[in-house]
C-alpha cells in the first residue's frame, strides 16, 4: 500500500488485496439483484456513459428533471442496506464519526467516461467522500476548487481508495476514460467505482 496526496484527495494505492475485491464485487452484485442498475437520462436528454445502482438510506438517480438524491429506486423499492464489507472501508479510512448514508455504485463499460465535476449535492461538506475502484484502471482527473484551470491525472487501479476530503471537498474531479480489460475482477470487463457519502 502507498498513500499519496494528489491536491489535497488522499490516494491509497493497493489498499484493498484481490480477496477484498472479489468480497466487494460480491457484494455488488448482491445489491444489484434488488436495486437493478439502470443507465441513468441527464437533464440534456442523452443517457449517461456509466450504469449505476445505489445502496443506503439514500441512491443517487438522474433523469429529465435532474440529478439528486432519491430514497428509493426508479422501481419504486427502497435501496438495499450499504454491505458491511463496504462500510469497513470507511471505517478505515474516512475519519469521520457518522456512517455513509448512500455508496453510489458506477459501472463503466468501455467508452464510459465521467465529465468533471464538483459533488456537491450533500449537506455537510465537513464529511468526506470516500471512492473505491475495482476492475479496469481509469484515467482519474484532478481540478481545482473552481471550474477550469490547470489539472492533474492519476491511473487508478483495482483495489485503490481515494478520499476527497478537507479542504478538497470540493475539488473538480473527473474520469477522461477507460483502460479496457486491465484486470481480471470482472468477467465482462470494465470499472467498478463505489462511492461512499454522508447526505443529510
Ligand atoms: C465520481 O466522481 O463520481 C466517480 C469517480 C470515479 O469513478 O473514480
Ligand atoms: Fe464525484
Amino acid at each position: 500500500m502507498q498513500k499519496l496526496s494528489v491536491r489535497g484527495f488522499d490516494i491509497y494505492k493497493g489498499l484493498l488485496d484481490q480477496p477484498m475485491q472479489q468480497a466487494l464485487v460480491e457484494a455488488v452484485r448482491d445489491v444489484a439483484r434488488a436495486a437493478p442498475v439502470f443507465s441513468p437520462m441527464t437533464p440534456y436528454g442523452k443517457p449517461m456513459s456509466v450504469k449505476m445502482t445505489s445502496a443506503g438510506a439514500f441512491g443517487w438517480v438522474s433523469d429529465r428533471s435532474g440529478y439528486r438524491y432519491a430514497n428509493t429506486h426508479p422501481n419504486g423499492q427502497n435501496w438495499p442496506a450499504i454491505p458491511q464489507n463496504i462500510l469497513d472501508i470507511w471505517d478505515r479510512v474516512s475519519g469521520s464519526t457518522r456512517p455513509p448514508e448512500c455508496c453510489l455504485m458506477n459501472f463503466y463499460g468501455e467508452d464510459a467516461r465521467m465529465g468533471m465535476h464538483q459533488d456537491r449535492d450533500e449537506a455537510n461538506f465537513a464529511e468526506p467522500v470516500v471512492s473505491v475502484s475495482l476492475g479496469d484502471d481509469g484515467l482519474f482527473r484532478i481540478g481545482n476548487r473552481e471550474k477550469g484551470g490547470s489539472t492533474e491525472s492519476i491511473w487508478l487501479s483495482s483495489g485503490d481508495v481515494v478520499v476527497m476530503g478537507g479542504d478538497a471537498r470540493l475539488t473538480y474531479h473527473g474520469v477522461d476514460r477507460i483502460r479496457f480489460g486491465t484486470s481480471q475482477l470482472l468477467s465482462k470487463g470494465g470499472r467498478l467505482n463505489l462511492t461512499l457519502r454522508v447526505v443529510t
